[in-house]
């Protein structure tokens, strides 16, 4: 292999590394920020439907429940801080694509908040890790790749059970519409699911691979410019100089075109070589005891 080729090949095994390592570290950390993004999305979407629950649960609720004296009265839109939460975020998610929220829960009383597998995980996260007040990660639904958030959900005051304990002393109303088979036999301190936002990533995530696969094709592009640069440059400066020189060297070993002068004034390695090989077919020339003619070899 010809000192061109190997350095050519050289040059080429590690530029492909480059951009491969270029490729690669732009992927992880438009990666990155596209989590970053998520997150402080996720925390913002929680945080004002939290908020609404609370504003439910603090000043909402006990005007209801001064209004609304009978225990079997129950009107879920009015009534329950859950209901009030998904409903707005269904009203929410009409207007807003790409994110989801679920109270998720092991045995719920409206269907559509059963938990899912994935789901089912996290609860049980929580009712390990009893101080654990929030989790988040990536989940895949449906072929999607989705970041989320999770805050449990426990039972931590009596009056829950009034509507998730015994079926026989829930709300009447509240027995008519949901039924008695889910919901209830809750206990005190049960950690019974878990509220969960997601955050679709996948947009996201397929953007940051299309802009790692520009950085690549952009690098194999620089990586051809410069082999061709470097073939080209090579030819004239070091390789073609060379062969021109071996060939000179050739000829003085053999006693040919002894008074052909390569002698060159630039100051590099094939310059030097010139020089060396200069003063040698000069001694070759007084050695064999030649004259040049108008004495150019000297
Ligand atoms: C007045 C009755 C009532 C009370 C009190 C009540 N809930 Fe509920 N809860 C409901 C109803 C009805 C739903 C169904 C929500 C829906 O339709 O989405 C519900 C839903 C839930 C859900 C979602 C899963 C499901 O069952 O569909 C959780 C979790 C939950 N409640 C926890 C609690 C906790 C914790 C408390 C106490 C802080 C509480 N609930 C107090 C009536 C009640």
């Amino acid at each position: 292999m010809g000192i061109r080729a190997k350095f050519i090949t050289i040059i080429s095994v590690l530029s492909l590394l480059a951009t491969i390592a270029i490729g690669y570290t732009s992927y992880m950390f438009s990666r990155q920020n596209a989590l970053a993004d998520a997150k402080s999305k996720g925390e913002i979407l929680f945080n004002y439907i939290e908020a609404s629950g609370t504003f439910f649960g603090r000043y909402q609720k006990p005007l209801i429940d001064e209004l609304v004296t009978d225990k079997d009265r129950f009107i879920p839109e009015l009534m329950s801080m859950f209901v009030v939460k998904r409903m707005e975020y269904d009203l929410f998610s009409e207007a807003q694509k790409g994110y989801q929220f679920k109270q998720a829960t092991i045995d719920p009383l409206w269907p559509d908040n059963k938990a899912d597998a994935d789901e089912l995980k996290v609860i049980q996260y929580f009712a390990s890790n009893p101080t654990a007040q929030s989790k988040d990660g990536i989940v895949e639904k449906g072929g999607e790749q989705f970041f989320y958030a999770a805050k449990p959900v426990r039972i931590e005051k009596d009056f829950c059970l009034n509507c998730h304990g015994d079926p026989a002393s829930a709300p009447k109303d509240q027995l008519d519409i949901y039924g008695s088979d889910h919901g209830y036999n809750w206990k005190l301190d049960d950690t019974v699911g878990a509220s969960m936002v997601y955050v679709s990533i996948s947009p996201a995530l397929a953007l940051a691979k299309k802009s790692a696969l520009k950085v690549f094709i952009l690098g194999i592009g620089c990586l051809l410019v410069t082999i061709v640069c470097i073939w080209v440059f090579f030819d004239k400066a070091v390789v073609g100089p060379i062969v021109r020189l071996s060939e000179t060297a050739k000829d003085i070993s053999i006693g040919k075109n002894l008074c052909d002068s390569v002698h060159s004034d630039v100051k590099d390695e094939i310059g030097i070589l010139a020089n060396s090989i200069d003063r040698m077919r000069i001694s070759v020339n007084k050695l064999l005891k030649r004259s040049c003619p108008d004495r150019k070899q000297e």
